[in-house]
């Protein structure tokens, strides 16, 4: 048998406020019908004041440790992905620490944007793997909303706030990550990015997209990066039980699943309630789809991301 890190327990949160297209196009110059067509949107979540990224992913963390049957004090490290952090620094991992009780373990935030979920996954299952942690929280925490430019209808009716959490746990067995590929191409920077920063502009800034552009790139990188983890893993697509998709655009999830091959009904959706909830958007359609009883214990799970920077990537998980 090999050491691995298995999934022991998901969860996930969502803010209290739930926004419909038909809300969003009373103070936007949009459509219920434009949003659903061109991207299967129909509801998304907004933080309110007293919540933030740090309470989200503090929130999906705990259930996710209640679902594993562990206590926090049992965790030596939290990894939380995010690019909406409470503070420019400390990290919000730390603030998660505190709050969930633990008074020592490693706590650091990764940056990869859309893609930070499956980058965070890796870290952690490396070191898993290495023998630096045995238990581990992995966190994706967001509140786009808050750097989102709220008159471009272009950007602000595709995201929503969120967080999703796993609980990952060394084990001599055959569940686990059995695979992980992760990617970055800088060259793209001006194609999804944010046009503020503490070293620039000393401001937080929004976020701007060329969404066509982006598209065209999404649907390419993850195929690719889908069939080079499974490879890695020494399985085939026919092997996949469920796609667990960064939920980014319906018809970007439909195009990925068929140039792989796969029927659209292998396809975890929570776009449509959730929206794009970046680093968030993979563990929170994960735990949707454990609870809801989609997902079973023993499936093969493609879990794939794509994002600003460009970053993507993919892992193979047997749950
Ligand atoms: O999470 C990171 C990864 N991000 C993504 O994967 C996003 C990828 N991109 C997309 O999902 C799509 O490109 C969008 C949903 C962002 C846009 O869809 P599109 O089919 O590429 O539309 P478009 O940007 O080419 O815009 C088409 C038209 C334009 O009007 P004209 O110039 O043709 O007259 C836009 O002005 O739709 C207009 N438009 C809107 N109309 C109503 C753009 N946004 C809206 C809107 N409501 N919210």
């Amino acid at each position: 048998m090999t050491m691995r890190s298995a999934i022991l327990g998901t969860g996930s949160a969502l803010p209290a406020r739930r926004v419909s297209n038909d809300e969003l196009a009373e103070t936007v110059d949009t459509s219920d019908e434009w949003i659903v067509e061109r991207t299967g949107i129909r509801f998304r979540h907004i933080a309110g004041e007293d919540e933030t990224t740090a309470s989200l992913g503090t929130a999906a963390a705990q259930k996710a440790l209640d679902d594993a049957g562990l206590d926090a004090g049992e965790i030596d490290l939290i990894v939380l992905a995010t690019s909406t952090p409470d503070q420019t620094f400390p990290a919000s991992a730390t603030i998660i620490q505190t709050n969930l009780g633990i008074d020592d373990c490693v706590a650091f935030d990764v940056q990869a944007v859309c893609s930070g979920f499956l980058y965070a996954l890796s870290v952690a299952d490396n070191m898993i793997r290495g023998g630096s942690a045995r238990k581990a929280i992995v966190i994706g925490s967001e509140t786009f909303s808050r750097i989102l430019d709220w008159e471009d209808r272009g950007t602000c009716v595709l995201f929503g706030d969120g967080a999703g959490a796993v609980v990952l746990g060394a084990e001599e067995s055959e569940r686990g990550i059995l695979s992980s590929k992760l990617h970055a191409d800088g060259r793209h920077n001006q194609l999804l990015y944010v046009d503020g920063g503490p070293s620039t502009t000393g401001t937080v800034g929004k976020l701007r997209m060329k969404g066509r552009e982006v598209f065209r790139h999404a649907v390419v990188n993850l195929a690719s990066v889908l069939h080079e983890a499974l490879d890695e893993a020494g399985l085939a697509t026919a092997d996949i039980d469920w796609i667990v998709p960064h939920q980014a655009n319906r018809r970007i999830l439909d195009a990925t699943a068929k140039k792989l091959g796969l029927p659209a009904d292998k396809v975890v959706i929570t776009v449509d309630q959730h929206a794009n909830t970046s680093a968030a958007s993979v563990p929170l359609a994960l735990d949707t789809a454990i609870r809801d009883g989609r997902i079973k214990r023993g499936d093969v799970l493609a879990l794939e991301a794509m994002g600003g920077g460009f970053t993507w990537g993919a892992s193979i998980v047997r749950y």
